[in-house]
């Protein structure tokens, strides 16, 4: 479907849960999030119905997110659901990780195509830091699982915060292989950030000036919000995500359903739309009420602006 401003919305992130088995500091509070009732929460069966409504109105690619989307019981029941899907083309996932050793062959099996993984140290004790508390060795072990069975092209998604992991980026960007794409993303103003000095943010302009001579351009195809460079040295594609230093709302093509069952059709704006009532309706109506929904997208983000009003739901309630 095509919304006010000639944008085809085919891409759906969905939340599958707000809860997390890590608390890294720029997505969680400190002292973690409260369970939310169960029937506050769709039901892998809810999410089923919800989503293969959307695919009748052209959504072909949905992406699980969280909190965690691994630890959500049920997760595998869900790839299987959305990808038996016949209009379904890409079924991926972001995940930290963690649990992605135990989860990959599964997963693979159930019908998800690629993996996204946050990681935003190389350094075991700054990864605890970050995380407040994890263990960096069961991320990489599952780099490695998702590899063997096929989770390719992974992206490896690494927020870049000063002072902390600027020191790291031509590690990260020696893990680039043909396998894996490593992709720095700017910090962004919302939940936790929100209250974060400025120092802490670095312009990925800043950080590819630093870099330059190590990639080329890439001029193949540009899907999506990141700018793909090429390794001058070794296989592997480096990608920079811009959300602040140079918005993409423009070819923005994608809404967000968070695991409250409430339908975000931008990251940046606070407003909602509870889809639960819409589970008791039937086809026709559900398709008639999303599609009026989605046409109400925001033209763009007004993170730049002075009056800008910082998100309210933190990050892992809304899964990047
Ligand atoms: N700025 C940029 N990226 C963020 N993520 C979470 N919070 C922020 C933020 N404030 C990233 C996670 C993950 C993806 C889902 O969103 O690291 O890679
Ligand atoms: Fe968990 Fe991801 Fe948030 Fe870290 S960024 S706390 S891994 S949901």
């Amino acid at each position: 479907m095509v919304d006010q401003f000639e944008r085809q919305i085919h891409y759906l992130r969905v939340s599958v849960t707000d809860l997390c088995n890590l608390k890294c500091q720029y997505c969680m509070p400190e002292e973690g999030v409260e369970k939310k009732a169960h029937q506050d929460i769709l039901r892998i069966e809810d999410y089923l119905k919800l989503i293969t409504e959307m695919t009748k109105l052209g959504i072909d690619k949905v992406r699980l997110t969280g909190g965690e989307p691994l630890v959500r019981k049920g997760i595998v029941e869900l790839v299987e659901g959305i990808g038996s899907l016949k209009e379904i083309k890409d079924l991926a996932i972001t995940t930290n990780g963690v649990l992605l050793k135990k989860y990959a062959k599964e997963l693979k099996d159930a019908g998800l195509t690629r993996v996204n993984i946050s990681i935003d140290t190389l350094d075991p004790d700054k990864y605890r830091e970050i995380t407040r508390g994890g263990d960096l060795q069961a991320v990489l072990d599952g780099i490695a699982e998702a590899k063997r069975v096929g989770l390719t092209p992974i992206k490896l998604n690494v927020v870049v915060i000063n002072g902390f992991n600027t020191d790291e980026v031509q590690d990260f960007i020696q893990m680039a292989d043909e396998d894996l794409d490593v992709r720095f993303i700017e910090l962004m103003p919302i939940g936790q950030v929100a209250t974060w000095t400025k120092d802490k943010f670095f312009s990925n302009e800043k950080l590819l000036e630093q870099y330059r001579d190590l990639f080329i351009f890439e001029d193949g195809e540009q899907y999506g919000p990141a700018k793909y460079y090429q390794k001058k040295e070794g296989k592997g594609r480096v990608g920079f995500i811009n959300p602040i230093s140079n918005h993409f709302c423009s070819t923005c093509n994608r809404v967000r359903m968070t695991a409250d069952g409430k339908l975000k059709l931008c990251l940046h704006t606070n407003e909602e739309f509870d889809l639960k009532p819409l589970l008791e309706l039937d086809s026709a109506t559900i398709q008639n009420t999303l599609k009026t929904y989605i046409s109400k997208k925001p033209q763009r983000h007004h993170m730049n602006d002075q009056e800008f009003v910082p998100i309210v739901r933190d990050m892992n309630r809304i899964g990047g």
